[in-house]
């Protein structure tokens, strides 16, 4: 089954998602307005020309997933300019909305697969990403193979207020209760990490 083209795991019938192949690519021009409406619903609520320049910058590092011809996922990012041979997962996102059930069926590891083709084909070797405070997503990432390095308190304005190195998970959610306690911090987010092609 090739990576362009898949058929979701379906677990449960869907009206929707059954039988309806799923696409995971680079973003074309008929699909930048409902993208971007898309990142503002659930990642960066970027200015359109901000939204436009991410494109312009990685234009094969924005990817989409879709149903039909509907935007029904988002995945994006960039080559670190800091860290040679690293790439940076900046937002990743399916769509949630229980009543079209594309939850849980695969689509986000699949954009996740084919981001990390895309920054492998670039040169990259490893892939950082800032986890949004959720559990659910923090399995996501356990699930596709990341594994945790630091905990990043943030203010209010996403602003940064600590960070603490930290590799184990169990002690580090101890942790991070004591930073969002000293620090009054709005969100205590986990950077997780994963080398590629291995
Ligand atoms: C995180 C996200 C992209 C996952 O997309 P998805 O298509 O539902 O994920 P997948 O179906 O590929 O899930 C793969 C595995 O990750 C784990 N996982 C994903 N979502 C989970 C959840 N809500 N709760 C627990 N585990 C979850 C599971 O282990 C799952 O495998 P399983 O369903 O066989 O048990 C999606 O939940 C999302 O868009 N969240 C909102 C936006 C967001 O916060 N993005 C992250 C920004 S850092």
């Amino acid at each position: 089954m090739s990576d362009q083209a898949w058929s979701g795991r379906r677990p449960w019938p869907s009206s929707e998602t059954e039988g309806l192949a799923i696409q995971a690519r680079a973003i074309a021009p008929p699909e930048y307005t409902e993208a971007y409406l898309f990142q503002c619903q659930y990642l960066d609520l970027d200015p359109w020309s901000a939204f436009l320049a991410r494109i312009a910058r990685h234009p094969d590092l924005y990817l989409v997933a879709l149903a039909g011809n509907r935007v029904v996922g988002v995945c994006y990012g960039s080559l670190s300019p800091e860290r040679e041979g690293w790439a940076t997962l900046e937002g990743i996102a399916v769509d949630l909305g229980t009543a079209r059930g594309y939850a849980r069926k695969g689509i986000g590891t699949r954009l996740l697969r084919t981001f990390e083709k895309a920054v492998l084909a670039k040169g990259a070797v490893a892939l950082g990403v800032g986890s949004a405070e959720d559990p659910g997503v923090e399995r996501f990432y356990f699930k596709n193979g990341f594994h945790p390095v630091e905990l990043v308190a943030k203010g209010q304005s996403r602003e940064e207020l600590a960070r603490v190195a930290a590799t184990d998970y169990r002690e580090g959610c101890a942790l991070r209760a004591g930073l969002k306690e000293r620090y009054h911090a709005h969100e205590v987010i986990w950077i997780f990490e994963k080398r590629l092609g291995d």
